[in-house]
């Protein structure tokens, strides 16, 4: 059996999206089953890229460059789904990439077991997009993606609490804030594949930010480090923007983020 940061290496080194899914759900599985007959795999030692293997396609543009996308007619709609889908694979290198380049940091395993269950289900999410797509006749690629994604990952590649700060708690807190709203808009259009597959990644993420959270408040503890003061000291190093309400207080709540967390750092928009 590979090292778990070696598996991780392999899934980031990996281009094609749904090559990449195949194989960190693979590895994800190998990984609990060991889990499952008591054993503690080796977590080992790799060197992650600085940026993931992609597919030629999507083109990557800045935001500014970004067409306007209209959700009122179904290529708005199309496009939104491309816009989750990219989301999700950069969700799926980023829960490798915290795996790989950590791994110098000793961590309890179950550390371990929360980033490898995220993965697998941020690979779900990104096929289940792609199913969406592929079902309107679409697919992941056809359109020009998001390019500041990896932006986070490259700016805390030194810093793991500001990692955990960023990603789980800023970048995927904010996924709970829009989701509803994604969801009530393909009820709107009766687009049930696409209503369902939301569903999913909704209940899915508010664990995903609650693992953040854990392993953040778990940092914090073993540095004496105030987690609040912590928090936003970090995001107002790491994240180059302020953070937008409206928030899903009852849901950032459910994942261990108080309001304390986030509302200072969008009162000083
Ligand atoms: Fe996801
Ligand atoms: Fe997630």
């Amino acid at each position: 059996m590979l090292s778990l940061a070696e598996m991780a290496t392999q899934v980031l080194t990996t281009a094609d999206g749904r090559a990449k899914t195949a194989l960190s759900r693979q590895h994800a599985a190998t990984w609990q089953a060991a889990r499952a007959r008591g054993e503690a795999p080796e977590i080992g030692k790799s060197f992650p890229p600085l940026n993931p293997a992609r597919p030629e396609a999507p083109a990557l543009l800045s935001p500014k460059d970004m067409p306007k996308r209209k959700p009122g007619n179904p290529a708005g709609r199309i496009a939104l789904l491309h816009a989750v889908a990219h989301i999700e694979l950069n969700a799926v290198d980023l829960h490798w990439d915290i795996i790989a380049r950590f791994c110098d940091t000793p961590m309890p395993i179950g550390f371990y077991d929360d980033w490898v269950k995220s993965a697998d289900e941020e690979s779900k999410h990104f096929n289940l997009m792609c199913d969406c797509l592929e079902a309107k006749g679409s697919h992941y690629g056809a359109l020009p993606a998001h390019e500041g994604l990896w932006r986070a990952a490259r700016d805390t590649k030194d810093d793991f609490l500001g990692r955990l700060a960023v990603v789980p708690m800023v970048l995927e807190a904010r996924g709970l804030d829009v989701t509803p709203g994604m969801i009530e808009l393909f009820e709107k259009h009766g687009d049930t594949q696409a209503v369902e597959a939301l569903k999913v990644i909704y209940a899915e993420e508010v664990h995903h930010v609650a693992y953040g959270s854990k392993w953040f408040h778990f940092l914090c503890g073993r540095h004496e480090l105030d987690p609040t003061v912590a928090f936003h000291d970090l995001v107002r190093r790491y994240f180059h923007a302020t953070l937008k309400p409206p928030f899903n207080e009852e849901k950032r709540a459910e994942a261990g983020i108080p309001p304390d967390f986030y509302w200072p750092l969008a009162e000083e928009a």
